[in-house]
């Protein structure tokens, strides 16, 4: 295994997010008890509790393209028959679901890109859930443009014009809380202290990007982060 998922596959989650995020998503969506969510780039699976906290009749069908992540869910969800796992493409989702659930993992394919995508995977009155980069300054400084380095980032009025874009309507939005960002950066920080003192070149390497990553998001964090946007078909 690469040092980047050694460090990684061994986390609880891959991105910020609370179960409260979840739930309060799943309210405005007016999800079902016996709901059908699919999990779009789930990682280790660190929001299917809570999708099940808001569904406890449903199912989660949990997606995504690193095998490693996969076998954690699996092995996580193995006695519980409403969780399927399973290595995918999410630009190319089989199956209907009500919610479509995706935690910091939509920017990998755009966001009109992903909710064009998933038009014919939504049931009737369906919904899409995800947490998406987003500045919440009209004017983010440059270290707040440079944290999400490689990827376009807008404000909420950006996103939501993408949202439109795709053929959607925004029915809510709010800032995944710095809470989200300090559990997911807690969990970062004990696995690195646990494989600094063993850590090759490779390994001290992606360690220290890791690090570098927490000082840069607490220096920006009132000006840019994650927005989560509930999304209906219009
Ligand atoms: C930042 S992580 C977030 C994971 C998880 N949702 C969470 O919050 O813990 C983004 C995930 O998207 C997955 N991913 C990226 N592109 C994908 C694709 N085309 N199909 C399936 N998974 C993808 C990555 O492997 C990664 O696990």
């Amino acid at each position: 295994m690469s040092a980047f998922l050694t460090l990684y596959a061994g986390l609880a989650r891959e991105g910020p997010g609370t179960p409260e995020d979840v739930a309060w998503a799943a309210e405005i969506a007016g999800l079902a008890p016996d709901a059908a969510i699919l999990d779009a780039g789930c990682g280790t699976g660190g929001d299917i509790e809570a999708l099940l906290d808001a569904a406890p009749h449903g199912t989660v069908t949990a997606i995504d393209q690193e095998g490693s992540f996969i076998r954690a869910v699996r092995q996580d969800w193995a006695a519980d028959d409403r969780v399927w796992a399973e290595v995918g493409d999410m630009s190319d989702l089989k199956g209907e679901y009500d919610l479509i659930w995706s935690a910091g993992a939509v920017y990998f394919l755009g966001v009109t890109q992903a909710l064009a995508a998933w038009r014919d995977a939504l049931r009737p009155g369906g919904a899409v859930a995800f947490s998406h980069p987003c500045h919440f300054t009209a004017t983010p400084s440059q270290q707040a443009r440079g944290f999400w380095e490689g990827f376009e980032t807008t404000d909420a009025a950006g996103i939501d014009a993408q949202v439109r874009e795709a053929g959607y309507r925004t029915r809510a939005t709010r800032k995944v809380a710095d809470a989200g960002w300090e559990t997911y950066y807690l969990g970062l920080c004990a696995r690195a202290k646990q494989l600094r003192p063993r850590a090759d070149a490779e390994m001290t390497k992606v360690l220290d990007a890791a690090e570098a990553e927490i000082a840069a998001w607490r220096a920006v964090k009132d000006e840019t982060g994650y927005l989560l946007s509930v999304v209906k078909p219009a």
